[in-house]
C-alpha cells in the first residue's frame, strides 16, 4: 500500500476520504461517464467505496445511470480513485461544485486524470459504439470553472490550455487501442451545458467550428485539472449520431444502451491504458 499523501489536505472532503481510505494513496483519477459506471464494479479491486452522500458538504449525483460514489482500489496495477458517477452543470451544480472533486483527487495524490464520457458523433463517419480520444476541446458551456477568486493553492490565475490533453497519455491510449485491436478515433470534443440535446442547426454550426463530438461534461474537469497540474486523458464513447444526423429523436435511453453494448471493449481500453501508465 502507498503512503499517505504529502500534500496538505485543505478540503474537508479530502480529509474525510483520506480517513476512510486508510493508507491507500491514489495516483490516477478516473471519472466514469453516463452508462460507463460498470467499470468500477467489474474492473477495480476495491479498497473502499464512499457514497457522495456520506461526505459533508459534497454534492450528490442526480442522473440515472450514475451510482454516485467514490471507489478507491487498484486497476491495471495502478492505485485508482474513481468517481462512479460525475456531476454535471445541467444538474444545477455551480462550476465550483464541479471543480471540487478534481481538487479533492489532487489533494489525495492524483497526478493523472482519465475522463470518460458519452457523446454524440458530429464528424462525418462517426458511428454509435465508436470510441474517440480527445485531442482538444471547445468550451461552449458559457461558463468556466475557474471564474471567481483564484484558488492560489491549486494553480495560477491564467493557466495555459495549449495542451489540455496530455500528448504522452494520448500516445499510450493509441498504443493500447492498437494492441487490443480496438478502433480509436481522435478528435475535438465540444461541450454544451445541456440538458436539452442540440438542434440540427447547432450541430451543423459545431461541425463548422471544428467539433468531432458533442457532450455535456468533461471540459470543466479538464480545465480544473490542468489548473492544478494534473495530466489529463479523455475518451468519449460515441453513443449516438448527433442531432439531425440520424433519423431518430435522441433519448438518454439510447445513450445508455450504446454504452452498455460496448462495455467490454471500453473496459479493456481503460484497464489497458491504466496498465501502461508509467
Ligand atoms: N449531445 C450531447 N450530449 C450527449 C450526446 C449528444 O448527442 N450523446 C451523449 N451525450
Amino acid at each position: 500500500m502507498n503512503e499517505r499523501p504529502s500534500n496538505p489536505l485543505n478540503l474537508p472532503a479530502s480529509r474525510f476520504l483520506a480517513d476512510r481510505f486508510g493508507g491507500f494513496r491514489p495516483r490516477v483519477g478516473l471519472v466514469l461517464g453516463s452508462g460507463l459506471g460498470f467499470f468500477a464494479d467489474e474492473r477495480i479491486r476495491k479498497v473502499a467505496a464512499v457514497p457522495y452522500g456520506d461526505i459533508p458538504d459534497f454534492p450528490r449525483s442526480t442522473v440515472e445511470g450514475h451510482a454516485g460514489q467514490w471507489v478507491a482500489g487498484t486497476a491495471g496495477g495502478q492505485p485508482v480513485l474513481c468517481m462512479q458517477g460525475r456531476f454535471h452543470y445541467y444538474e444545477g451544480y455551480g462550476m465550483d461544485q464541479l471543480a471540487l472533486p478534481v481538487r479533492v483527487m489532487r489533494e489525495l495524490g492524483v497526478e493523472t486524470l482519465i475522463l470518460t464520457n458519452a457523446a454524440g458523433g458530429v464528424r462525418e463517419g462517426m458511428r454509435p459504439g465508436d470510441f474517440m480520444l480527445l485531442s482538444d476541446h471547445i468550451n461552449f458551456m458559457g461558463a468556466n470553472p475557474l471564474r471567481g477568486p483564484n484558488a492560489d493553492a491549486f494553480g495560477t490565475r491564467f493557466p495555459d490550455m495549449s495542451e489540455p490533453y496530455d500528448p504522452g497519455l494520448r500516445f499510450l491510449a493509441r498504443a493500447t487501442a492498437a494492441d487490443l485491436g480496438i478502433p480509436l478515433a481522435e478528435g475535438v470534443y465540444l461541450a454544451v451545458s445541456g440538458p436539452s440535446f442540440e438542434t440540427p442547426a447547432e450541430i451543423r454550426a459545431f461541425r463548422t467550428l471544428g467539433a468531432d463530438a458533442v457532450g455535456m461534461s468533461t471540459v470543466p474537469e479538464c480545465i480544473v485539472a490542468r489548473h492544478c497540474g494534473v495530466h489529463v486523458c479523455a475518451v468519449s464513447c460515441i453513443t449516438n449520431l448527433a442531432s439531425g444526423l440520424g433519423g431518430e429523436a435522441l433519448t438518454h435511453a439510447e445513450v445508455a444502451e450504446t454504452a452498455d453494448r460496448v462495455r467490454s471493449p471500453f473496459a479493456d481500453l481503460i484497464a489497458g491504458l491504466l496498465a501502461r501508465l508509467p
